[in-house]
């Protein structure tokens, strides 16, 4: 057994987000294209006298050290699945947005869990490891997994995708944060007494991913939850808009935001767009990133 084990984990795009009505649990049925994208979380345990949660970088302040950290709820719910006590320690180095719509509280979910399975010998199967994933929340699952998957049900329910080539996006990260329920709660309200149509992944949007076709994908890119998420956060249309002008192939909104995708032709056309972004006032920051990405993966163990 190690004495360290680092993880790992990739931020995520939707590059598809449709979504069905409220369902009776609260959930939104959905058919949710993710793709994971290259700017990473890195989740390192040690053993320690309790369960305890340090965080490093520049938006470490937002991060949560309790247990409603998934990272925490991942070691306990494993914990507890072994007869054993979580007693760890979870450092996360977080370069993933902070309550971005870029699943960066999942990716520490996930990383936690599969860094605790290696520190403690579990051997979890892999089966196992992504219905713990599941428990945690609905874009867990994804965070183990990475590459491009149709996540269907709540978003757990996943489907790997075939993706030929790299895609260049450069992601705008907003000044603040928008919470998930009040994003699909903005959702419903705009629905309000329509039928909302079921959800369903895109044909076009799939063979674009297949065969590595930047302008298709562009043409096909579609989230159900932007107009929830720039009705709460309104500026977030002026960052869109300044992106479009910069000469992307489409712009729109991550999950349920407020970070902001733009898909470009390639790296330079990438830069210069991260640079327009930066100039216009309209972020607080702009992140040139490849995808797809890796899932979570054991970068290091130590001692
Ligand atoms: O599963 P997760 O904990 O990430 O979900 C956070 C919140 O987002 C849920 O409590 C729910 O309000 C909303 N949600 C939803 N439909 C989904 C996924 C999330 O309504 N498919």
């Amino acid at each position: 057994m190690s004495a360290s084990v680092t993880v790992r984990v990739p931020a995520k795009v939707n590059v598809q987000l449709a979504v069905g009505g409220a369902r009776p649990d609260g959930f939104h049925d959905l058919a949710n294209v993710f793709l994971a994208v290259g700017l990473y979380d890195e989740v390192t345990v040690t053993p320690s006298d309790t369960l305890r949660i340090t965080c490093s970088g520049p938006d470490a302040d937002q991060v949560p050290l309790d247990e409603s950290n998934l990272a925490a709820r991942a070691a306990l719910s494993l914990a507890a699945r072994n007869g054993r006590s979580a007693d760890v320690h979870i450092h996360i180095a977080k370069d993933i947005p902070v309550a971005g719509g870029m699943a960066g509280g999942s990716a520490d979910g996930a990383g936690a869990l599969l860094a605790c399975d290696a520190l403690w010998g579990t051997q979890t199967p892999h089966d196992e490891l992504l219905a713990i994933c599941a428990e945690l929340g609905s874009d867990v699952p994804f965070s183990l997994v990475g590459g491009a998957a149709l996540g269907t049900g709540r978003g757990e329910l996943l489907t790997p995708l075939p993706v030929d080539g790299d895609f260049t996006w450069v992601f705008a990260t907003a000044e603040g944060g928008l919470s998930t329920p009040a994003v699909y709660r903005e959702f419903d309200r705009l629905w309000e007494g329509r039928e909302v149509p079921e959800p369903v992944a895109s044909p076009a949007l799939l063979d674009a991913l297949r065969v590595g076709d930047p302008a298709a994908l562009a043409g096909a890119l579609a989230n159900d939850l932007q107009p929830a998420a720039v009705s709460l956060f309104p500026s977030l249309a002026d960052t869109l808009a300044v992106g479009t002008e910069a000469g992307v192939l489409a712009a729109l909104v991550s999950g349920s935001g407020p970070t902001t995708a733009f898909l470009t032709k390639d790296a330079s056309a990438a830069d210069r767009v991260a640079s327009a972004l930066l100039a216009s006032g309209t972020c607080r920051a702009a992140r040139v990133a490849s995808s797809p990405a890796r899932g979570a993966t054991v970068v290091a163990t130590g001692g």
